[in-house]
């Protein structure tokens, strides 16, 4: 899958994007990862592309046809066939999750564009986006960090950038579920030992154990996981029962 990322701040999704699981990611070639400076087309020679908003107030408004012809710009090199969608982070989105990022990671290729100041002039987003989404119910300087969120998050449900598909399928909210506790070595730590279940052996008792352990969690910490539209608890989360 390739991600094109629109931005004045192509640094800031670099440094973030170039380590860890997604960098050797798209070293290993599962993913690659592309920034366009939209200030590269900023028709003007102070390369400004931002004005102030017309009717006024607060703040700088990025100016449609730098966006544009940016967005121009990546289409460009997009093979003709591949399937594409453009995203506009923004606050004013859908709220990202666990669906969004299944949905998204289908196409070939995800443009997403980062806002800055103020916003972005409206009929840039109505040329080039085909959906917004926030990344939460508050507001951020710029849309860099939800963009590499949301890079982050697609990425991982790429075949081949995860060792196993479990590691997804299993896991916290992807199963309708929180997941369960984890332990590593030592035995004891501060007094807390691991549960024996853990050290039994017994596959079934410990899948038991542990379905157990993430409804509880989950009725817990997140209890609006386990409610169906009527608001009534649902027969143990959406994911398969396990033991
Ligand atoms: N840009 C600024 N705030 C944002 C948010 N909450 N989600 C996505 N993009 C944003």
């Amino acid at each position: 899958m390739n991600f094109h990322i629109m931005t004045l701040f192509p640094g800031m999704v670099e440094a973030v994007l170039s380590e860890s699981i997604i960098g050797r990611a798209r070293e290993a070639g599962f993913i690659t990862v592309k920034e366009y400076d939209i200030r590269d087309h900023a028709n003007n020679k102070h390369n400004k592309v931002d004005d102030t908003p017309y009717g006024g107030g607060m703040g700088m408004v990025m100016a449609a046809p730098p966006v544009c012809e940016c967005h121009n710009a990546v289409l460009y090199g997009i093979p003709i066939g591949n399937s594409r969608r453009t995203v506009y982070v923004s606050p004013k989105g859908r709220i990202l999750d666990h669906g969004t990022a299944v949905r998204l990671s289908r196409y070939d290729d995800l443009i997403i564009l980062c806002g800055h100041y103020e916003g972005i002039d409206e009929r840039a987003i109505e040329e080039v986006a085909d959906e917004q989404i926030s990344i939460g119910d508050y507001v951020l300087t710029g849309g860099e960090l939800p963009a590499c969120i949301l890079v982050d998050c697609v990425s991982r449900l790429i075949p081949g950038v995860l060792p196993d598909p479990s590691c997804y399928e299993d896991e916290s909210i992807a199963s309708g579920l929180l997941e369960y506790p984890q332990y590593t070595r030592p035995y004891e730590y501060k007094g807390k030992k691991v549960p024996d279940v853990l050290l039994s052996g017994h596959h079934g008792n410990i899948s038991k154990w542990r379905y157990e352990r993430s409804l509880e969690l989950t009725r817990e910490l997140r209890p609006d996981l386990l409610k169906d539209a009527d608001g009534e608890e649902k027969s143990g989360g959406k994911g398969k029962k396990r033991g």
